[in-house]
């Protein structure tokens, strides 16, 4: 059974060539509110949408002759090398989309060569993911009211060997998805998952996945307590007074490397390298958080500016092309996450839907660097936008 659904997600997998495709593919093979839950963003989607039309408004310079017989994607982030500059963002609740959740994910970042962040909302445990596959892996924090909680998180993830810690900052409070409220998306779902999948054309959903839900988050002690919309259970759990004290205090108690998640303004994160973070991520949450804020792309190149090397730039929201990598490197990102490539593929074809997220990407990436003229792509500089 389990090989044989293996053979048929690759060739679902195979006959998606863009994330685009995995995205439609996904539309078919899940059900709807549970697509919708990845799909989906806050309000109007404005951002959501921009986060993509911002990509299409930065023109690409390409350089004439030079010899690009050999594509070099590697790049070093936090000390270490990865193989390509796409890392797993974190997205909670991923084990809707496919019963192996952020083992899928963590298993797919690591066959590309790259790292996986876990998010402190995930459906599968910090000790799971850590069994499932041996490679680079991140944990990303909400702060909860709860900090007897934080405390243990953090403990059990520089147990099992999460390098990193990603403080999330763009979840004061939870932002509003009409599609989830008009769907009375809920944790668990209240519907039985089998009369949500009707007319779904996956067969996962006919039994397997109803056998075997991870349907609420697994590192927080929720198995079990009463059905809630998500946001409701964000706004009862997660702190709203988190300020920068609190990144200090996370910063002097965590040993490894902090990376903070969500900043879109220069000048918050200048104050993120004075509060020694090691890494920012440039970030609107995938327009899931407010809407009518910037496109991340669109924020990013006064944030490089501004940090100017004393911490790694990455970037997020947004990612559906090769091109759109190239053009987040050249605007000053060290490198970008992924988080709806990765959700598309999981639900359209499990792990090798999650791989096949990678291999697009990489492949595109190849090529739009080959034609750009910047065989490295590390190397690529401001010159090659505008
Ligand atoms: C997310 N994101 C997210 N971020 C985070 O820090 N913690 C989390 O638990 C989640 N959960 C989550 C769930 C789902 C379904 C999605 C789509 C996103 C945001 C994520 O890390 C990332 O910022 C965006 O997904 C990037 O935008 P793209 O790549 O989806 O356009």
């Amino acid at each position: 059974g389990r090989v044989r659904q293996r053979l048929s997600d690759e060739g679902r997998a195979a006959r998606c060539r863009t994330i685009a495709e995995l995205r439609a593919a996904a539309k078919r093979s899940v059900p709807r509110p549970i697509f919708d839950y990845a799909d989906g963003a806050a309000w109007d989607e404005v951002t959501a949408r921009r986060n993509i039309s911002a990509f299409e408004d930065v023109t690409l310079h390409p350089k004439a002759l030079t010899d690009v017989s050999e594509i070099d994607l590697r790049t070093s982030v936090l000390g270490g090398e990865i193989a390509l500059p796409i890392i797993a963002a974190p997205t909670g609740l991923t084990g809707l989309q496919h019963p192996e959740g952020e083992m899928a994910i963590a298993r797919a970042a690591h066959a590309a060569g790259t790292i996986t962040t876990l998010s402190t909302m995930a459906s599968c445990t910090i000790e799971e993911v850590a069994a499932a596959s041996d490679g680079r892996r991140w944990f990303q924090l909400y702060v909860m009211s709860d900090r007897g909680l934080v405390d243990s998180l953090l403990a059990r993830a520089a147990e099992h060997g999460y390098e990193a810690l990603m403080l999330t900052v763009d979840v004061q409070v939870a932002g509003v998805r009409e599609r989830d409220v008009r769907n009375g998306f809920s944790v668990p779902p209240r519907i039985s998952l089998k009369t949500l999948a009707q007319g779904v054309t996956h067969p996962r959903w006919s039994a397997g996945f109803v056998a075997h839900p991870r349907m609420v988050p697994a590192n927080l002690g929720w198995e079990g307590s009463a059905t809630a919309t998500l946001a409701s259970a964000v706004n009862r759990s997660f702190d709203p007074t988190v300020t920068w004290d609190d990144l200090a205090d996370l910063r002097s108690r965590w040993k490894g490397p902090v990376i903070v998640k969500g900043v879109m303004r220069a000048d918050d994160a200048l104050r993120c390298v004075e509060h020694g973070a090691d890494a920012i991520v440039v970030s609107n949450h995938g327009g899931r958080q407010l809407d009518g804020a910037a496109a991340a792309i669109e924020a990013l190149p006064a944030i490089a500016d501004a940090v100017s090397g004393r911490a790694e730039v990455y970037l997020d929201s947004g990612i559906r092309r090769g091109t759109d990598i190239v053009k987040a490197l050249a605007l000053g990102a060290r490198a970008v996450l992924i988080g709806r490539a990765l959700m598309y593929g999981l639900g359209a074809a499990g792990e090798a839907g999650a791989r096949r997220a990678f291999s697009i990407l990489e492949a595109e990436l190849r090529v739009a660097l080959a034609l750009a003229g910047y065989p490295r792509a590390a190397e690529i500089g401001r010159d090659a936008v505008s």
